[in-house]
């Protein structure tokens, strides 16, 4: 095989890696919550009802946002619900994903996960079943001193500092006929403009996202944001985009060609970005938060996502392969290469519910969606740069030209890390990294791989696919030589002069 050849350069840079790239997303769904995050029955159980074994799991991924409480499930979530003395809290039908919610598990405790977790909490209000007077009170409850009908309430629950939340999404995937309250964009941007008025004026330093176009798919793309963008103006601080990779068709080379197609989706919504502003003369570009993403096509029926009327169900328990964790990698990737655009992304979701993280009983499982999140844990800190890939590709049907190798990189310092996805699905690839002659020497490097597309990890073989060192990573006058295998993920990080 022909070698790949990466070309980097310190001074073509992209933009400084916003942290909060490295968000989750908790709804209450299926097991996420209950018997995920939340079990008072369970061996692993720590005061506060959490499970011990999920929070140690989550802790190496360094999370730094947690979106809550969904999802689709916040377009009919009041949050007065799941307040105040646990045995007074309403049992209630969740319209959806029809199942019973208890609200054990409210805005109180989740806040104590986000302390404890050292995340920053990022609350989706009701904008399809509730009023922008009810989202509006929520910012009460939350960030405002007490003395007050809702900070006082807050204090009398859990006496101590406002929780001071920041991150606000005004409603979920409102532009998708499935949700609660779903309407046409221009009905969405008066409720939405509402709410943010109201709440911001009860707390100026908020951030405000609006909810964006969640897929491709609808008519609606692209024309959904220009008409909520337009209308909000300056009271939407981010636009939401989503989007679930999809191998429906078991077709692994145009599964992982669709990293592809998550650029386009970032520069689509990014031009519509920057259309409004530019027409309306605007200091202020809305920036992309890309609120929900991940692979999921397996548990999408019925079956998978109708909780009928059960509590905590298996609902979207996707089981992942090594094909999914090189998609979740190129997430990822996409992401340091639009860095100038995307500032925050919360995967969907992180136990249970189509999620990296597995319980089984007092059992846990890590799928290999876990391990790509893992392996740049510590090295996405910095400046993002340019990546020019030039080697051998091929072609995919919806995709057009694609190369084998897919490539980020990102400086911090005197370190230099590079993440390098292999799409070929028979053959090594070999690649060199060029760095204008400044690398001195590997500082550590990881590869993820496994025999076959579809392998994964399950409770009885749990470590078929994880990370593992390579050590074949060389440096000669200033340029690094690897090996990728056969459909892959390797990360390295190099020490650079200067
Ligand atoms: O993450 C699962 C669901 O996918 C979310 O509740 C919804 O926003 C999206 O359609």
């Amino acid at each position: 095989m022909k070698t790949t050849k990466i070309s980097l350069h310190p001074e073509y840079t992209i933009a400084a890696v916003d942290q909060r790239l490295f968000g989750g997303f908790l709804e209450h769904l299926g097991r996420a919550i209950y018997q995920g995050i939340y079990q008072p029955d369970s061996i692993h159980v720590d005061k506060n009802g959490f499970r011990k074994d999920v929070l140690q799991a989550l802790k190496a991924l360094r999370f730094t946002t947690m979106r809550y409480p969904g999802g689709n499930f916040a377009s009919g979530y009041h949050w007065l619900d799941g307040v105040g003395p646990k045995e007074k809290r309403p049992v209630i039908n969740d319209l959806a994903w029809c199942s019973v919610e208890p609200n054990q598990f409210g805005t109180d405790e989740f806040i104590k996960l986000c302390r404890l977790m050292d995340w920053q909490p990022m609350l989706a209000c009701n904008l399809g079943t509730g009023t922008p007077e009810e989202a509006r009170n929520w910012v009460e409850y939350c960030n405002l001193p007490t003395g007050t009908r809702y900070s006082s309430l807050r204090n009398e629950n859990n006496p101590g500092n406002p929780y001071n939340v920041k991150l606000w999404c005004l409603g979920n995937e409102m532009d998708g006929p499935w949700q609660l309250g779903h309407v046409p964009a221009r009905d969405y941007a008066l409720r939405a403009q509402q709410a943010a008025k109201m709440m911001r004026d009860a707390d100026p330093s908020i951030e405000l996202t609006a909810s964006g176009s969640c897929t491709v798919d609808l008519p609606t793309y692209l024309e959904w944001d220009r008409e909520v963008l337009d209308y909000m103006g300056d009271y939407a601080d981010y636009i939401s985009l989503h989007r679930y990779a999809t191998n429906k068709d078991g077709n692994i080379p145009e599964f992982l060609a669709s990293i592809k197609g998550i650029d386009r989706q970032i520069e689509e919504m990014d031009a519509v970005c920057r259309f409004i502003q530019a027409r309306k003369r605007s200091q202020k570009r809305a920036y992309l938060s890309f609120d929900e993403w991940n692979v999921w096509y397996r548990t999408t029926g019925p079956e998978f996502t109708n909780g009928r009327g059960q509590f905590a169900a298996h609902l979207l328990e996707e089981e992942f392969d090594l094909s999914d964790a090189l998609v979740v990698a190129g997430f990822l990737n996409s992401f340091f290469r639009h860095t100038d655009c995307v500032k925050m992304a919360s995967l969907a979701q992180v136990v249970n519910a189509i999620a990296p993280i597995l319980t089984r009983g007092d059992d846990l499982l890590l799928q290999t969606t876990y391990y790509p999140l893992l392996m740049i844990a510590d090295r996405r800190e910095g400046t993002a740069l340019q990546a020019k890939v030039s080697g051998p590709g091929y072609a995919s049907k919806i995709y057009g030209q694609v190369d084998y190798v897919d490539a980020s990189a990102i400086i911090n310092g005197n370190k230099l890390n590079v993440f390098l996805i292999n799409r070929n699905m028979s053959d090594e690839n070999p690649v060199s990294i060029y760095f204008n002659g400044l690398i001195c020497e590997v500082e550590s490097a990881e590869v993820l791989t496994g025999s076959q597309a579809d392998s994964q990890n399950t409770f009885s073989n749990p470590n078929a696919i994880r990370n593992k060192s390579l050590t074949s990573v060389t440096v000669k006058e200033g340029m690094a030589e690897l090996v990728l295998p056969p459909l892959s993920y390797t990360v390295a990080t190099f020490e650079i002069d200067y």
